[in-house]
């Protein structure tokens, strides 16, 4: 008798139906979040990591493109409209790459029977709530990309199938566009700096996040959770704590000056008020974490924890 063992590749995971070595595409892989997905992924499966290069997720027609081609059994999107304030002068564009370009890579993970990994955001509050927000808690965005990102969660939740959609606030890290390096490069040119004090969240890392959510796809694949669809749906993943944008940088001048060498700038704590931007902000961007934690057992660290081993991730880098 010969027995024919399965590839890797085609044996499935009994509780998800996925493979144990998915295919994986990643989308956006060029940004903050993306480039740690990729990273973290490596050795999971296959994986095909795409940047604004390979694909304009404004056209739907290259996006659903891009999936038949990549023929994913896991799709990481990574990618997103995020620059807050432009958002509210490009709203037609915002809505076509955080709403309609979810809504298509979910249809086609659903095709596929794929499972979809999407994030979304903090700004789909209004910030008024005094407690950390739950996921049951009415969204009611202030500004053009939350409104925006939430058209996006809503669109994959009407979609069904396999999905996880995570929620995180305040996203920084190593490398990109964030408020820390923004204010390591603030540091260096000026003496003075005045940051708003009466904002509220807890800022989460681009490694945290890319983590958490490998812990979490390793689980379902590993069939460590309860059966599918029981384990699909919206989740809130940050850092724990909180602290205003104040108090943050006033923890990330003090780590530069003892880790980087930094000089650290004289901080005056202002109000939302005194800091005009084109989109409002949530006064609390704190979310709850505890769905995460009860459907998972996932919790991520606390954000001054993540803060440091990404200013010593600044430092290993700079000392190359
Ligand atoms: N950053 C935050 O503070 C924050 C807070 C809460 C939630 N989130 C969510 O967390 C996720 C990851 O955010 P992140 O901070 O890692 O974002 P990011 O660093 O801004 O990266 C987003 C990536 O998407 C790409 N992209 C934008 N438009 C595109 C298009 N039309 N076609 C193809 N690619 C496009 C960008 O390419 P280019 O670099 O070429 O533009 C960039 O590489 C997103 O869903 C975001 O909404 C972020």
């Amino acid at each position: 008798m010969i027995l024919q063992y399965p590839q890797m590749s085609e044996m499935k995971s009994s509780s998800s139906n996925l493979p144990l070595s998915p295919r994986i595409l990643i989308v956006g892989n060029a940004g903050q979040l993306g480039r740690e997905l990729e990273r973290i992924f490596a050795g999971v499966g296959p994986i095909i990591a795409v940047d604004r290069e390979s694909v304009d997720l404004a056209d739907a027609d290259q996006t659903r493109a891009l999936v038949q081609r990549a023929a994913p059994d896991l799709i990481l999107n990574a990618a997103a409209y995020t620059a807050v304030d432009r958002a509210e002068s490009e709203p037609e564009l915002a809505h076509a790459i955080n709403a309609q370009a979810p809504q298509v890579l979910a249809e086609e993970a659903l095709q596929r029977n794929a499972l979809f990994v999407h994030y979304s955001t903090d700004y789909v509050f209004d910030g008024a709530k005094s407690e950390p927000w739950v996921e049951t808690d009415a969204p009611n965005p202030l500004n053009v990309y939350g409104a925006s990102k939430l058209a996006g969660e809503q669109a994959v939740q009407k979609i069904g199938g396999k999905f996880l959609i995570f929620r995180t606030s305040w996203v920084y890290g190593p490398h990109g566009n964030n408020f820390l390096l923004t204010m390591l490069r603030l540091g260096r040119e000026r003496d003075r700096l005045s940051i708003v004090d009466d904002q509220v969240g807890a800022p989460t890392t681009s490694i945290e996040l890319a983590r958490a959510t490998h812990a979490i796809v390793i689980g379902i694949l590993a069939g460590r959770f309860v059966a599918q669809p029981a384990w699909s749906g919206l989740y809130h993943m940050t850092c724990a704590g909180s602290v205003s944008w104040f108090g943050f940088a006033q923890a990330i001048f003090a780590r530069a000056a003892e880790l980087l060498g930094a000089k650290a700038p004289h901080l005056t704590s202002i109000s939302t008020s005194d800091y005009p931007t084109p989109a409002a902000r949530p006064r609390n961007s704190v979310l709850s974490n505890a769905r995460l934690a009860a459907g998972f057992g996932v919790q991520l660290p606390s954000w001054r924890f993540a803060l440091e081993e990404v200013m010593h991730s600044i430092r290993n880098e700079s000392s190359k």
